[in-house]
């Protein structure tokens, strides 16, 4: 019956079945390499953007681009498409910023008065999408300067998707990614309208934002231990499974600084979920603390 049934989807819809064989190597592909764990859950989603993929490829059945990806000299070429048509890459300028507020109102200005004057306020945006979010924060640092005391800010921003950090790179936006933003933040923040209608970041508030395409898996490899004083990881950990999200948490540990907080999205929590952070109450929301190791 379920045998027809999935034959019968093929016929209809084009995209053909995945059977728990594959379902299954795949999820050890993608977990393995990105710490995605997207595919029990989500199987008929994930078939259907991977439908594209097959046919990019000119074949038939799973199998046949699972064993592309694990044995092919050239699998290295289509892992930014994997990758694109397995994550969601919804994001918007002014995303939860209470989150952001009150990260630069009321945790940065303590941070900056221990620290010596020169050193650079570090904060990242991980898995920051097309770059709405590391964005933002260069515009809440911005209007919380005063509060700086004259310490530079560097705002890191990474991704595993190059497709995405291209476009973080060219900073031009359109509609969808406005949706929270007021029109006197636009004038203010966004200039010269493209030709299609788009908007590009103002260029002295991309000069504190630098993008990288980097999966969070791999941080200690491409930033020493303690460099951060902030991680905003939101919207994130939702397609990790336990394990990959508790070993994102001892990375989150590795890289932020003594005391440092870690902001989560709205419906993602660490409650009762490990011991390296504990919870701190802000004016609505929940944030974590670095413990000491
Ligand atoms: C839904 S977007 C969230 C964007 C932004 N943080 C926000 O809240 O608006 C999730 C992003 O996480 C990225 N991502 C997922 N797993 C990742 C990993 N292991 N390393 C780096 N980025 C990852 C995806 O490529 C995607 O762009």
């Amino acid at each position: 019956m379920e045998g027809g049934g999935a034959a019968f989807a093929h016929r209809s819809t084009g995209i053909p079945p995945m059977t728990d064989e594959e379902c299954r190597l795949f999820s050890g592909f993608v977990r393995d390499r990105f710490g995605l764990d997207v595919f029990e859950a989500q199987r008929d989603r994930v078939r259907f953007r991977l439908k594209e993929r097959l046919e990019a490829r000119a074949m038939t059945s799973f199998l046949e681009y699972y064993r592309f990806l694990v044995l092919s000299p050239r699998a290295g070429e289509e892992l930014p498409y994997l990758v694109e048509a397995l994550t969601n890459n919804e994001t918007y300028f002014f995303r939860e910023r209470y989150q952001l507020d009150w990260y630069f109102a009321e945790v940065m200005p303590r941070q900056v008065r221990s620290r010596p004057t020169g050193e650079p306020v570090r904060v990242l945006s991980a898995g920051c999408s097309s770059g709405e979010e590391a964005y933002t924060l260069a515009i809440v640092q911005h209007e919380n300067q005063f509060r700086c005391l004259g310490r530079p800010v560097e705002i890191h921003a990474i991704d595993l998707n190059p497709s995405r950090i291209r476009q973080a790179e060219q900073a031009e936006y359109e509609g969808h990614s406005f949706r929270a933003t007021s029109a006197e933040a636009k004038e203010r923040y966004f200039g010269g309208t493209a030709t299609d209608g788009r908007l590009r970041v103002k260029a002295w508030l991309r000069t504190p934002v630098r993008f990288r395409v980097l999966n969070l898996m791999e941080l200690p490899d491409a930033f020493p231990d303690g460099h951060f004083d902030a991680v905003f990881c939101r919207n994130v950990l939702i397609y990790f499974n336990e394990a990959t999200m508790q070993r994102a948490c001892s990375l989150f540990h590795r890289s932020l600084g003594q005391g440092a907080p870690l902001f989560l999205g709205h419906s993602e929590s660490l409650l009762g979920r490990t011991r390296l952070f504990r919870p701190e109450r802000a004016t609505d929301f929940i944030f974590y603390v670095k413990e000491s190791a």
